[in-house]
């Protein structure tokens, strides 16, 4: 059936459909320079654009990722960097048939008016950054805002989240690039599992709204959804049926069949949770293809193995290959430890 005519909607439909293809998901590697300069602290590393360059090569270099890994997310500088040996990390990836992204959100400010809530910029010239990011081979885009759950959340935040990533939606599919929505919901706080899938409800009823009111091509997005779980203080920690259940019925609610796939995040998960839970929900049919992009839970053995050694770089992609192995059996639900 016809969707929007747009120059890219053909290829939106195919590049998200690509992305969103069985045993495979997303490897997310969009830290900010700030962020990944966290991550090579905990190694002892120097944030130089070096070591940077050097950690995200071993990673997208890793042989046979493509098998389960079908999207990657960079960030801008990585976009355009390549391999010692000069090859563009972009080629090494369409080599391995794993989709390129880049991540386009600006970062989080605090939200003036609100509990002490943040809000996410970059929209000010999105559509040539974008362009610029579609010729220099990215397919798929990222913005990442959030959602506090002890803050509020108040309306106002709530509102100012959905809005902003529904005019980054419309803005990424006008230039060929796939959205990946990401409203996340921190796991901060000590509330329980009912209150968070309360606020999950209202803050994707709000997206889809404004989604559907900038014309945005369901058929032509992808999701980066929290899983439903009680607060990261809550005196119980639920199972991974229990976080399946009440996320699978906050989907089942709240997004449309015509989104093609729900890539969770892992928001500070372990690697093992990550994959029980992203199992469990593989355990029931659902009309979505229901995966992973993971930045954490793929990438913190991966660290570990690797200290920033020359000689420690076949073990670290062999850790990479591992989780990504698993989160696919996961995401065909058979997986089994
Ligand atoms: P985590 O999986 O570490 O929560 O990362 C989420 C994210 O948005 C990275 O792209």
């Amino acid at each position: 059936l016809p969707i929007r005519a747009g120059s890219y909607t053909d290829e939106l439909v195919k590049t998200a459909k690509t992305v969103a293809s069985p045993g495979r998901g997303i490897l997310a590697i969009d830290e900010s320079n700030a962020t990944c300069g966290k991550r090579l602290a905990s190694i002892g590393l120097d944030n130089t654009e070096t070591n940077r360059q050097a950690y995200r090569q071993l990673l997208l270099t890793t042989p046979g990722l493509g098998e389960y890994i079908s999207g990657a997310i960079l960030f801008e500088e990585t976009l355009y960097q390549s391999t010692t040996d000069g090859k563009k990390f972009v080629d090494c990836l369409r080599d391995q048939n794993i989709v390129p992204g880049i991540k386009v959100d600006k970062g989080l400010v605090p939200l003036p008016g609100s509990n002490n809530e943040s809000w996410c910029q970059g929209l000010d010239g999105l559509a040539s950054r974008s362009a610029e990011y579609y010729k220099q081979g990215a397919r798929f885009a990222k913005w990442r805002t959030v959602v506090s759950i002890p803050c509020g959340p108040s309306a106002l935040a709530v509102k100012e989240a959905a809005w902003g990533l529904a005019r980054y939606a419309a803005i990424s599919q006008d230039n060929g690039l796939v959205p990946i929505v990401e409203p996340e919901i921190l796991l901060d706080g000590d509330h329980p599992i009912e209150r968070t899938l309360e606020v999950a409800e209202k803050v994707w009823s709000e997206v889809f709204f404004y989604l559907a009111e900038n014309n945005v091509v369901f058929e032509g997005i992808l999701l980066k959804p929290s899983m439903v779980t009680p607060g990261a203080e809550h005196k119980e920690k639920a199972s991974p049926e229990t976080v399946a259940k009440y996320t699978l019925t906050m989907l089942k609610r709240r997004v449309p069949p015509a989104v093609p796939g729900i890539m969770f995040l892992s928001g500070g998960q372990s690697e093992m949770e990550a994959t029980l839970n992203l199992n469990a929900m593989n355990q029931s049919p659902n009309p979505w293809h229901v995966s992973f992009s993971y930045a954490r839970a793929l990438q913190n053995s991966v660290l570990k193995t690797w200290q920033g050694h020359p000689e420690n770089i076949v073990a670290g992609q062999k850790a990479l290959l591992e989780r990504a192995k698993a989160n696919s059996s996961a995401q065909l639900g058979k997986y089994s430890g």
